[in-house]
């Protein structure tokens, strides 16, 4: 995707995540020199299938397979160190290079042990099906403004005064929410001193290294992680993530400003799936959800717990490019849709008799929709071998075309396989 007028390129979820954006990505790294994560934390799951092996990222760019990109942990993500090492080492036992590739910045928080028991603890009442890695509790820290940031790993001495007031002040939470577990200053301790002497010398000001490597005219790829859908401000509230997955996210999270960003991918499953609670307007009947589940291994890359299924959803979609100003979308999966004799898709919904055209901000009227499907022809035949549109079979490419009109936004892949190679990149 990139070229002379485009160097700053945002990859964003359009619909509730898990879409296909590892696989994305990696495909165009190939050819940036930066690959930013700029929210959110290990709570994602970035699927990469190369050759015969999968890799699955939590925080770690999916560019780290690339050998010649540089990876950034931008001070909008919040980050457990102890799954950031266990990734990298992972990584460096299968034989990806990973040292002097990692960069985090110095404004990013850290996620402590504590911010799970809160996590696991709060769940217990509001049952957001979260992916209790402690993403919730780390960032109302940052925004109660008492969080820990990496950068204060230089000052041990002073963190761990710190530290041993918001361990104070979680286990106060902890018995307020009944939860019988209580964090231990001692353990807290023990593990910042452990982390810091290797974490430090791969922080640096990432907002400044990325505005200096934009000016030089070095190509820059922003990964989204999360979905537009699970955003905390345009999501489907309070069924989201804590962070803003969005496009206006990755210049806050990059610590760059708008204007340096030339593009936006939005990446969409040719079908939507959902992990987690909330509603799900086109979920699948049972027995086509299950099939769907199966041919699609929809099962979630963190948790393992199965997603929930259903139909494309044109209003999901169009929403999404609206709130992300997507300039073009990549459409993943869609070899899952094979054996599909017709294929429903989500055009409108109804609600209470009246007919709705754009996802309503209530969640209330969001979990009494009937979508209203279009039934569109199947292709049954493989299309995994395809690597240009008109290799694709007639009826697949109508469905792409639909989607195009629906979502209002042209299509730039088409992805029909795990593999780097299954992908179309449309001229
Ligand atoms: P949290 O981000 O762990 O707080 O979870 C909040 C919601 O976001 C839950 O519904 C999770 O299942 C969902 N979620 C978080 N990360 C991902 C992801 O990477 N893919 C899909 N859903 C996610």
């Amino acid at each position: 995707m990139f070229d002379t007028d485009l160097h700053c390129l945002v990859v964003v979820g359009a619909q509730w995540g898990d879409e296909g954006k590892g696989k994305l990505v990696d495909v165009i790294s190939e050819r940036a020199d930066l690959v930013v994560r700029y929210q959110g934390g290990a709570n994602a799951g970035h699927t990469v299938v190369i050759g015969d092996s999968q890799f699955i990222l939590r925080l770690i760019p999916s560019g780290i397979l690339h050998p010649t990109t540089t990876c950034v942990l931008g001070n909008g993500v919040v980050i457990d160190p102890d799954a950031f090492f266990g990734e990298l080492d992972g990584l460096a036992e299968r034989g990806v290079p990973v040292t002097g590739r990692v960069l985090v910045s110095d404004r990013a928080h850290l996620v402590l042990p504590y911010h799970k028991l809160l996590d696991a603890a709060a769940e217990r009442s509001q049952n957001i099906g979260t992916t209790r890695r402690g993403i919730g509790p780390a960032y109302e820290d940052k925004y109660g403004r008492r969080g820990l940031r990496v950068g204060f790993l230089s000052d041990l001495p002073r963190m761990e005064r710190r530290l041993a007031d918001r361990v104070r002040l979680a286990n106060e939470q902890l018995a307020l929410l009944g939860a019988p577990e209580r964090a231990s200053v001692d353990e807290h301790v023990t593990l910042i001193r452990r982390i810091a002497p290797r974490l430090l010398p791969m922080v640096v000001d990432t907002g400044a290294h990325l505005h200096h490597a934009i000016r030089a005219g070095q190509r820059v790829l922003l990964e989204g992680a999360q979905g537009s859908l699970l955003d905390v401000d345009h999501g489907t509230y309070p069924f989201v993530t804590s962070s803003n997955t969005t496009a206006g996210g990755a210049a806050v999270g990059a610590g760059i400003g708008p204007t340096a960003i030339d593009g936006v991918l939005g990446v969409v499953k040719a079908y939507t799936t959902r992990v987690g609670n909330g509603p799900l307007p086109t979920l699948a009947p049972a027995p086509v959800e299950e099939e769907l589940r199966r041919l699609g291994h929809e099962f979630g890359a963190v948790t393992g717990r199965p997603r929930r299924c259903g139909w494309f959803d044109a209003l999901v979609v169009r929403y999404a490019a609206r709130v992300n100003g997507l300039t073009a979308l990549a459409v993943t999966k869609l070899d899952v849709l094979d054996s599909f004799e017709t294929i429903p898709v989500g055009a409108a919904y109804d609600l209470d008799g009246a007919r709705l055209e754009e996802m309503p901000s209530d969640l209330s009227a969001l979990e009494r929709v009937t979508p209203v499907l279009e039934t569109l022809e199947g292709w049954r035949t493989s299309t995994s071998t395809a690597r240009s549109l008109a290799d694709l079979p007639r009826p697949a490419r109508s469905y792409l075309e639909r989607l195009e009109v629906l979502a209002d936004t042209p299509i730039r892949y088409v992805s029909v396989g795990t593999r780097r190679d299954q992908i179309i990149e449309v001229a």
